[in-house]
């Protein structure tokens, strides 16, 4: 399942209103059918344990409140974080609800337990047994202390963005270890190791529990984790993988609560080279405030643990993380919800990225998301956009597609030399919008050479035609060359400016000397 966590929270925080308008509805609607009320018997605390791949079991609580015809209350979803229940209502003998994960729950009573069926995003299903436990289970677990706040010395590492693969955008769950070797052999064959490509990163999902000494370990997907870092680094690359300082990841599995500093030498001891340190459950447990300690924590722990490892935090943009990030030992933070592979969730999260420029540096990036270049949802045109935007960004470089199937053109995009030059640029200054008309946007990025990489963005539906003069481009007089990184080609700088036709949603990249 394929989630998306941060994108559910903030519609959340959009619906909360409606949420108001719904109850209300709800409460007319039920005593209009009150013959239509909810089965006896709903009320209390329940769970259901779902299997998954690699012989891992998910637990799922319902915590259900009905007064008369009234039915309310949440589910914690793979015990990871509580969302309300949206629209409960009867149909039929079955009581039906929703959360904002895009889950429908439909559940009827069944003797001492409930019958439930769990349909996701109205298309596939799965049928599950829920049974009654004390509420007091559905709890999260005791508050752990959180250190002083102090700053962790820099590491030295991701003194460009970090360039690399993660499993999630297009794996989810499905992630393995042949996956992973597979993956890590594409980045060689397909020339983006030599393009600059490093970090094979394994997402959620290769989890399983805890040993009798407490040492997290794999699930069935991911055999021997220590032999497939040394398969990915015998090629030359790095092994990366993720856990949560909450007891669960996001996706249900084992997280690093209570475990900081053991799972920070247990992956050392694997050659894990890079993690992506995701918040899920921990919101169960720390405020929003406790952010930065928390991550504090586990950036102590890596420190310590002997071996560099690249710190990525996953935390949606949440707390100001760009202003205490590199002090919490942090080489990327995530600025935004989850991208999704479609033009209206690339665009809106990269063009409102400029804000946060000045965060950004060698060691420190603001992380926007991976990439989704090549997983099907999107035009080459916006590709090409989302690829040079994310570069003029200087944001990490996380290819999220299926390397070991990709079409030449989506080898192409992800290889752009030209385009990766400017996104690995030594000075590490992000770039920023410059100058916006109607759907017209200029962004423009300093190079360490003097000379300045400019994207010419149009985000309309409909081709244009576009002229620029070199004072808009903040330049003093005409350039003496330009370059453009998707042409491969030297372009005349002509004496007023640049012009140019810019497919909807397409891109010019230049680079002026
Ligand atoms: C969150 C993160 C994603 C991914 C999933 C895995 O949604 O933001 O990038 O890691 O969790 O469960």
């Amino acid at each position: 399942m394929n989630h998306n966590w941060k994108t559910s929270l903030a519609a959340q925080a959009n619906l909360h209103p409606l949420r108001q308008t719904s109850r209300f509805l709800l409460v007319a609607l039920l005593g209009l059918l009150a013959a239509n009320a909810p089965a006896a018997g709903l009320g209390g605390a329940w769970k259901i344990d779902l299997a998954r791949p690699g012989g891992v079991t998910l637990r799922t609580y319902l915590v259900l409140h009905q007064e008369g015809t009234n039915l309310n209350g949440k589910v914690i979803i793979n015990n990871s974080c509580d969302l309300p229940l949206r629209k409960p209502r009867m149909e039929g003998s079955n009581a039906v609800f929703s959360v904002d994960w895009g889950i429908e729950y439909r559940v009827r009573p069944e003797g001492d337990i409930l019958r439930v069926t769990l349909i996701y995003g109205g298309s596939s299903h799965e049928e599950a047994t829920a049974k009654r436990v004390p509420e007091a289970e559905t709890l999260p677990p005791a508050l752990l202390p959180l250190p002083a706040i102090g700053a962790i010395p820099e590491n030295g590492l991701a003194r460009t963005p970090p360039m690399g693969w993660n499993s999630w955008n297009h794996f989810g769950e499905g992630v393995n270890d042949k996956i992973v070797r597979e993956t890590a052999d594409a980045i060689v064959s397909s020339g983006m190791a030599a393009a600059g490509y490093v970090y094979v990163n394994i997402d959620d999902t290769w989890e399983s529990g805890r040993d009798a000494e407490g040492n997290i370990i794999p699930n069935k997907k991911f055999p021997d984790m220590k032999a497939l870092a040394d398969y990915v680094h015998t090629r030359g690359l790095k092994l990366g993988i993720y856990s949560s300082p909450g007891p669960v990841t996001c996706a249900g599995y084992e997280g690093s609560y209570g475990h900081e500093e053991q799972d920070a030498r247990t992956f050392a001891n694997w050659g894990i080279d890079y993690l992506k340190y995701d918040w899920c459950s921990a919101g169960r447990i720390y405020n929003d405030a406790d952010l930065r300690a928390d991550y504090q924590k586990m950036g102590a722990a890596l420190a310590k643990s002997g071996h560099p490892i690249v710190y990525s935090l996953c935390e949606y943009g949440m707390g100001d993380v760009w202003t205490w990030g590199p002090k919490a030992g942090a080489n990327l933070w995530r600025t935004t919800g989850d991208i999704q592979d479609n033009w209206k969730s690339m665009s809106d999260i990269g063009f409102n990225q400029g804000r946060l420029a000045s965060y950004a540096g060698p060691g420190h990036w603001n992380d926007p998301d991976m990439l989704e270049v090549g997983n099907g949802g999107m035009s080459s045109t916006e590709y090409k956009t989302h690829f040079s935007l994310w570069s003029m960004l200087a944001a990490p470089l996380m290819a999220g597609n299926d390397l070991r199937n990709m079409s030449a053109e989506t080898r192409e995009i992800l290889t752009n030399r030209e385009v990766i030059g400017v996104d690995q640029d030594a000075l590490g200054k992000q770039g920023q919008c410059i100058v916006k008309r109607d759907s017209i946007e200029i962004w423009a990025r300093p190079l360490h050479d003097g000379s300045r990489a400019f994207g010419v963005f149009n985000r309309s539906e409909e081709t244009s035609a576009i002229k620029v003069s070199w004072a808009e481009f903040g330049l003093a007089s005409k350039p003496n060359a330009l370059r453009n990184l998707w042409e491969h080609q030297d372009v005349t700088p002509a004496l007023e400016g640049w012009e140019g036709q810019i497919p909807a949603h397409g891109v010019t990249l230049l680079i002026a000397k």
